[in-house]
C-alpha cells in the first residue's frame, strides 16, 4: 500500500516546493498534453465507448409543465421495428441533481410533473433512430394542473431559501439610514435572464452492469460525488458504482450533479441485461438539464462626494422549482469587494415550474457583478469620478462583512495595470461623443472577483526510473487539468513532461475534488503536490540528505554535489498518495482571485448593433500554473461575459413554461466573429493561505464582471444605460 501524505489547510504554507523551479516546467505556457488525443479523435468521450450489444435509449418527456402523471401508453411504440422496450416503471421521474453528495432529487417518489420536458420514460431500441422515432409514439397521460410559469407577477411570493453554502440574508449596520444620509446615492434594479451552460458535448451516458455493479461512462464534472448521487438514486452502495469520465466536452456547472439520462440508462440497462447508451439531444439539454436562474437585483449605493461608500445594498430574487434550496448567490462578491459600513445582501426565491436552476460558471458573481459593477459605473458617472478611481477609493483593508483579513488581494494593481495597458486615460469621457462613421464608440471597465475554495482531494503518484504516473478521479473538462498536474509532478519529481502519464476521471482512482467552483487546479494540484513531497522525502532519506537539500532534475537526484540517476534510487518505483483537506483558512482569511476588465465597443447609430472591438483584462490569482491554459480559461470566461452582456437569453414561455429557444440557432452564444482578440495579462501573486501551490482559482474569474464592462462601454458610447440584460439592439434604440 502506498503511504499517504495528508495536509489540512489550517495554517499558511509559507514555502512552496514549486518555488525552486528546478525542472523549469511550472507556470510555463505548455500546450495541453491531451491535445493530440483530442484532435486525432483518440480521446474517448462518454458516448463513444465501444460496447458489445449496445442498445440505444431516448428519453420521453412530459408535454406539460404541471400536473399528475396518470399513465403511459407504450403499446404503439413497443410494436415499432427495432424497439426493445419502453421503460417507465421507475419511481416517479428522473430529476437533475445539484452538485454534492446528498440528493433526494434524481428519483423522486412523486408523480407530480414539475416542468415541461421532465423525463418520464426511456425508449430502448437497436438503433438511435428507432428509439427516437418510437419516443414520438409514447402517449403520456397527465392530469394537467395549474402551473406557476411566470416570474415578474409573482415577485411578492418570493421566499427566503434555507441557508446553504452562503447565508441567504445578511445585514450589517443600517443601510436605510446610510441611504438617507448619503450625499450621493444610486438605487437601481437590474435583471438577468435564465441561461444555459450550452457545453459543446451534450449530456451522455453509457450504462453497463457487471457482477460488481454499475459501470457508467458519463460526462460528469465530479465523479466522486456523482457516484454517490447515482448510488443513492439507484439504491446501491457507493462501491457498486464506477464512473468513468476521462474526457468531457465542457460542463460549466451543468455536469456537476447527475442528469436524468444517466439514471434512465442505468435502470434500462439493468432491466434489459445489455449496455444502454443515452445521449441527450440539444433541445433536451436546454429543457432538461440545469439552467442558471434568471435574477432581479436591486442595488443601492450610498456614497460621500469623494466617492467613499457608506452603504451597499444588493437584494436579489431568483427562481427555482418548489422544494429546491439552491439559489443563484448573486450577492457573493458584494460581501467583500468594496468597503462600506452599512450592508444588506439578500437572496429570495420565487417558485416556478421551470427546469431546475443550479450552478453555471461562477454561480453568483457571473450575474451578480453585472448588476453591482453596472451600478458602480452609474455612481462614478453621478460623482464625476473616474470609475477606476472610484473602485480604488473603496478598497477595503479587510473583509468588510466578516471582519477578517484578505489572504492576498491585488485588485488595485489589476486596475492600475489594466488601465495603463488599455490606455484608459485617453478615453472619451462624455457619452455619445466619439464616432467612427455610423458607429458610436465607447469604452467601459469593471472589476472582477471570484471566491477561492479548496476541496478534499486525493491523488496517487508513482515514480519509476522511466517516468511518473499520476492517478485521481479529478476531471479535465477542457480546462487543462491533465497538463497542469503533469507540470506539478514533473516539476517536483524532476521529470520531463513527456514522461508523465496523468490518468483522470475514473472512480477506481483516488477521489479528487472534481471540476467545479474554480477549485479543481488548487485542490487536485495540491494532492499531487503532497504525494510528490512524500516521494521526494523518501529519496532524500535514501541519499541521507535533508529534503530541502535535494534537487530533482531530468531524471536525476542532485545533492551534496552528487548526481544519482533515479534508476539507482527508486527500485521498482516509489508510490505515495497525497491528500489535501480544507482547514479553517477560508474562515480566517477571505480568499478570492481578482481582476479588471477594459473594453471598447462600437454601437451602430441606426440599428443599435453592438460590436465588441477591443478587450484587455488583468488578473491576479496566485501562482499561474500554466500561462497558456490559464489564459485560455480567461478568454473563455470573458467570452461568456460578452454572451451574458449581449445575447444569451433563455426564454420561458409565460403561458406554459416551455423553453422557446432550445437550440444553438435560437439561443445566441457569441461566436468567433463576435469576439475580438482578448488580451489577458496575469500579475505576479502568491497566496500562501490558499494551498501549498500558492495558486487560486481562475476558471470562473474571467466571466465575473466581464459583461458589465460591455454595458458600461455601451453607456459610454451612447448614453443609454442598460439594466435589463442582455443588451439587445431593441434596448438601445
Ligand atoms: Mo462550476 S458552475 O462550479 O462548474
Amino acid at each position: 500500500m502506498a503511504e499517504t501524505n495528508s495536509l489540512t489547510m489550517d495554517k499558511p504554507v509559507e514555502a512552496s516546493l514549486l518555488d525552486s523551479g528546478a525542472q523549469g516546467v511550472i507556470g510555463k505556457p505548455l500546450a495541453r498534453i491531451d491535445g493530440p488525443r483530442k484532435v486525432s479523435g483518440s480521446a474517448t468521450y462518454a458516448a463513444e465507448y465501444p460496447t458489445e450489444k449496445l442498445a440505444y435509449g431516448y428519453l420521453v418527456r412530459a408535454p406539460v409543465g404541471s400536473g399528475t402523471l396518470t399513465g403511459i401508453d407504450a403499446a404503439a411504440a413497443k410494436a415499432m421495428p427495432g424497439v426493445i422496450d419502453v421503460i417507465h416503471d421507475f419511481e416517479g421521474f428522473i430529476r437533475n441533481a445539484q452538485q454534492g453528495g446528498e440528493t433526494d432529487a434524481p428519483t423522486m417518489g412523486v408523480r407530480a410533473i414539475a416542468y415541461v420536458g421532465e423525463p418520464v420514460a426511456i425508449v430502448v431500441a437497436e438503433s438511435y433512430e428507432a428509439a427516437r422515432d418510437a419516443a414520438g409514439q409514447v402517449r403520456v397521460a397527465i392530469d394537467e394542473g395549474v402551473g406557476d410559469y411566470g416570474f415578474d407577477e409573482r415577485l411578492g411570493e418570493a421566499e427566503k431559501p434555507a441557508d446553504a453554502m452562503i447565508p441567504a440574508h445578511d445585514a450589517k449596520g443600517d443601510l436605510d439610514r446610510a441611504m438617507a444620509e448619503a450625499e450621493v446615492t444610486i438605487d437601481a434594479t437590474y435583471t438577468t435572464p435564465s441561461q444555459n451552460s450550452a457545453a459543446m458535448e451534450p449530456h451522455a451516458s453509457i450504462a453497463s452492469w457487471t457482477a460488481d455493479g454499475l459501470v457508467l461512462w458519463g460526462a460528469y464534472q465530479m465523479p466522486s460525488s456523482d457516484k454517490l448521487q447515482l448510488a443513492d438514486a439507484l439504491g446501491l452502495e457507493p462501491d457498486q458504482v464506477r464512473i468513468v469520465a476521462p474526457y468531457i466536452g465542457g460542463g460549466f456547472g451543468s455536469k456537476l450533479g447527475i442528469a436524468p439520462e444517466s439514471v434512465a440508462a442505468a435502470i434500462a440497462s439493468k432491466k434489459l441485461g445489455r449496455p444502454v447508451k443515452a445521449v441527450m439531444t440539444r433541445p433536451q439539454v436546454f429543457e432538461a438539464t440545469v439552467r442558471r436562474s434568471n435574477t432581479r437585483q436591486r442595488v443601492r449605493l450610498a456614497a460621500g462626494r469623494d466617492g467613499t461608500l457608506t452603504g451597499i445594498g444588493h437584494e436579489t430574487i431568483v427562481s427555482n422549482l418548489e422544494g429546491e434550496d439552491f439559489f443563484e448567490p448573486a450577492g457573493l462578491a458584494t460581501h467583500f469587494l468594496y468597503a462600506g459600513a452599512n450592508r444588506t445582501i439578500t437572496h429570495d426565491i420565487v417558485r416556478v415550474n421551470r427546469v431546475l436552476s443550479g450552478s453555471m460558471r461562477a454561480p453568483g458573481e457571473a450575474v451578480g457583478m453585472l448588476a453591482l459593477e453596472n451600478a458602480m459605473d452609474e455612481l462614478a458617472e453621478k460623482l464625476e469620478i473616474d470609475p477606476v478611481e472610484l473602485r480604488k477609493r473603496n478598497e477595503p483593508d479587510k473583509d468588510p462583512s466578516k471582519d477578517i483579513p484578505y489572504s492576498a488581494r491585488s485588485l488595485t494593481q489589476c486596475l492600475d495595470e489594466g488601465a495603463r495597458a488599455f490606455g484608459w486615460a485617453d478615453r472619451n469621457r462624455t457619452p455619445g461623443k466619439a464616432c467612427d462613421g455610423a458607429w458610436l464608440i465607447g469604452q467601459g471597465m469593471a472589476a472582477a472577483a471570484r471566491s477561492n475554495m479548496l476541496q478534499p482531494s486525493q491523488a496517487r503518484v508513482l515514480l519509476t526510473a522511466d517516468g511518473v504516473v499520476v492517478e485521481t478521479d479529478m476531471t479535465d473538462i477542457g480546462t487543462g487539468t491533465y497538463t497542469i498536474l503533469a507540470q506539478i509532478a514533473g516539476e517536483l519529481l524532476g521529470m520531463p513532461i513527456e514522461r508523465i502519464d496523468v490518468r483522470l476521471g475514473d472512480t477506481d482512482f483516488p477521489p479528487g475534488a472534481g471540476s467545479g467552483g474554480s477549485w479543481g487546479a488548487g485542490s487536485s494540484g495540491s494532492s499531487v503536490y503532497l504525494a510528490c513531497e512524500h516521494i521526494r522525502a523518501g529519496i532524500a532519506a535514501k541519499l541521507g540528505v535533508a529534503p530541502n537539500a535535494l534537487t530533482l532534475k531530468d531524471g536525476e537526484a542532485i545533492a551534496d554535489n552528487r548526481r544519482t540517476p533515479f534508476a539507482d534510487i527508486v527500485g521498482d518505483g516509489i508510490e505515495a498518495v497525497g491528500c489535501i483537506e480544507p482547514g479553517d483558512m477560508e474562515e480566517k482569511f477571505n480568499q478570492a482571485s481578482y481582476g479588471a476588465h477594459f473594453c471598447e465597443v462600437a454601437v451602430h447609430a441606426v440599428t443599435g448593433e453592438v460590436r465588441v472591438r477591443r478587450w484587455l483584462s488583468t488578473f491576479a490569482a496566485g501562482r499561474i500554473l500554466n500561462e497558456q491554459t490559464a489564459r485560455s480559461q480567461c478568454i473563455g470566461g470573458v467570452t461568456f461575459g460578452i454572451g451574458a452582456a449581449l445575447t444569451e437569453d433563455l426564454i420561458h414561455d409565460p403561458r406554459d413554461g416551455k423553453v422557446v429557444n432550445r437550440d444553438l440557432a435560437e439561443y445566441h452564444l457569441p461566436v468567433h466573429a463576435d469576439v475580438p482578440h482578448i488580451d489577458i495579462r496575469f500579475l505576479e501573486e502568491r497566496d500562501t493561505k490558499a494551498n501549498p501551490l500558492h495558486a487560486k482559482g481562475i476558471g470562473e474569474l474571467g466571466i465575473s464582471g466581464a459583461g458589465a464592462a460591455v454595458t458600461n462601454a455601451i453607456y459610454n458610447a451612447t448614453g443609454v444605460r442598460v439594466r435589463d440584460y442582455p443588451a439587445t439592439l431593441d434596448k438601445l434604440l
